[in-house]
């Protein structure tokens, strides 16, 4: 039988050409079922997909859409800086202009370096924090994602201060046997390990409010636990605010914790929703990047001039006074909408924002870990999210992702948003 939804005819024909239809694999919808919708175009909170039916967008392409899509002021910096030139390969004054703003807005940072993807900011910053200190040991949590470079690509094996497994075929053991896999929020076991291995480790690096176990915050023992074993051993303590940074406040995760790391990494909303990511820190510790110093870092595509100019303009919105006060207070009333509207349906639900972000449980109690995560309901949220979907509203099509808000929701698509989870909690 030929299919009749475009959306089909789509993913057949992508399936076709590229592995499982996608070029990410969260939006094949394998972990929900169902086709995924293949966008045609967006505007402000909405996009319609290929048969024109439109969505309220809690994803704005996972994080970068802050603004909403299309905002007037970014098309138009797009539009200038595409006239000028794609790509040069030789260094702009926009590349410093972004770099001045994001080092006004994040004060942990002297220095930074301009990339194109936030799994390139990481992996970068891992490298280089492994040669300003010699050491080679790192420190990452189970349910944290650090994009997918081959020594990030691992998960806990049993028992404690623990050495990692990789998670994906093609990462051969020997690679992530330098990367010390713990659980999130354990500060029995943090303390443990640098004990055991404090002389050797480089860094540690977490995402201090979690976005890709769904929403899980570093708990505030936990997170100056962190600052001062680093501290105290010699070691670099690195916020990967791909997702938290200027999403979750304008100075991201470490200003919401009040903690200074030594590296910050950068993604998403900085590029606006073009390729661009960053990493950054101190001087003592940036100057150890090629050229001035002997760790090796490149790329073709940094800084291209396109993707500056749509960051240098998010960021310029973005900055402007009473932008997260207002987004903050948006977020918050679409989960205490969505709180009040399970709980009067009797449905198990937890859920937490902070900014742009917030994340969702069908568990009584906000989880402190992965293992905890996991234990929500993945059939009732199945039933939730295409329930959503058939309602135009446009959920992560996983229970361990994170959701957005931009600044171009208004008060009624949240109403609607919250009505419409609320006929399907009555059938939960
Ligand atoms: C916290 C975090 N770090 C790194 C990455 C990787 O970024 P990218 O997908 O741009 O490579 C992501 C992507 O979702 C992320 O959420």
């Amino acid at each position: 039988m030929p299919h009749t939804d475009q959306n089909e005819v789509l993913f057949e024909r992508a399936r076709a050409v590229i592995p499982g239809g996608v070029n990410s694999p969260v939006r094949a919808f394998r972990a929900v079922g169902g086709t995924p919708r293949f966008v045609k175009r967006a505007q402000g909170a909405y996009f319609w997909d290929a048969t024109d039916k439109r969505f309220i967008d809690y994803i704005g392409s996972w994080g970068p859409m802050i603004l909403g899509h299309g905002h007037p002021a970014v098309v138009e910096a797009v539009q200038r800086a595409v006239t000028e030139g794609f790509s040069f390969g030789a260094p702009t004054e926009r590349e410093i202009e972004l770099a001045e703003a994001i080092l006004a807005l994040v004060p942990s940072m002297e220095m930074v370096r301009l990339v194109s993807s936030g799994t390139e900011a990481a992996m970068s910053a891992l490298r280089l924090a492994r040669g300003a200190t010699g050491r080679k040991y790192i420190i990452k949590f189970e349910g944290c994602y650090h994009g997918h470079a081959d020594a990030l690509l691992v998960k806990a094996g049993s028992g404690l201060a623990t050495f990692g497994n990789p998670t994906s075929a093609g990462v051969p053991p020997e690679v992530v046997q330098h990367t010390l896999v713990l659980e999130y929020n354990n500060i029995a076991q943090l303390e443990e390990t640098f004990a055991l291995h404090g002389h050797e480790i480089a860094c540690l690096v977490i995402e201090a409010i979690a976005g890709n176990m769904n929403f899980v915050r570093a708990s505030a023992a936990f997170a100056k636990r962190c600052r001062e074993l680093c501290t105290q051993n010699g070691a670099l303590l690195v916020f990967d605010e791909v997702m938290t940074g200027f999403r979750v406040g304008a100075r991201g995760a470490q200003g919401v914790l009040g903690i200074t790391p030594d590296l910050t990494v950068l993604g998403k909303v900085i590029g606006g929703g073009m390729p661009l990511a960053a990493f950054g820190g101190p001087r003592a510790i940036m100057e150890h990047l090629a050229p001035l110093g002997p760790v090796y870092q490149a790329g073709t595509l940094s800084g291209n001039p396109v993707a500056t100019a749509c960051g240098l303009a998010t960021l310029k919105e973005v900055a402007k006074p009473g932008f997260f006060e207002a987004l903050s207070k948006k977020t918050r009333a679409l989960v205490e909408g969505l709180e009040a509207a399970a709980k009067a349906e009797g449905v198990p639900f937890s859920a937490d924002s902070e900014g742009g972000m917030f994340g969702f449980f069908l568990l009584d109690a906000l989880p402190q870990n992965y293992t905890a995560v996991m234990k929500s309901d993945g059939a009732k949220f199945n039933t939730l999210f295409h329930g959503l979907l058939d309602r135009g509203v446009y959920i992560a099509p996983a229970l361990y992702e994170a959701g957005f808000v931009s600044a171009a929701h208004s008060d009624d698509d949240i109403a609607a948003t919250i009505e419409a989870a609320r006929q399907i909690f009555a059938t939960l």
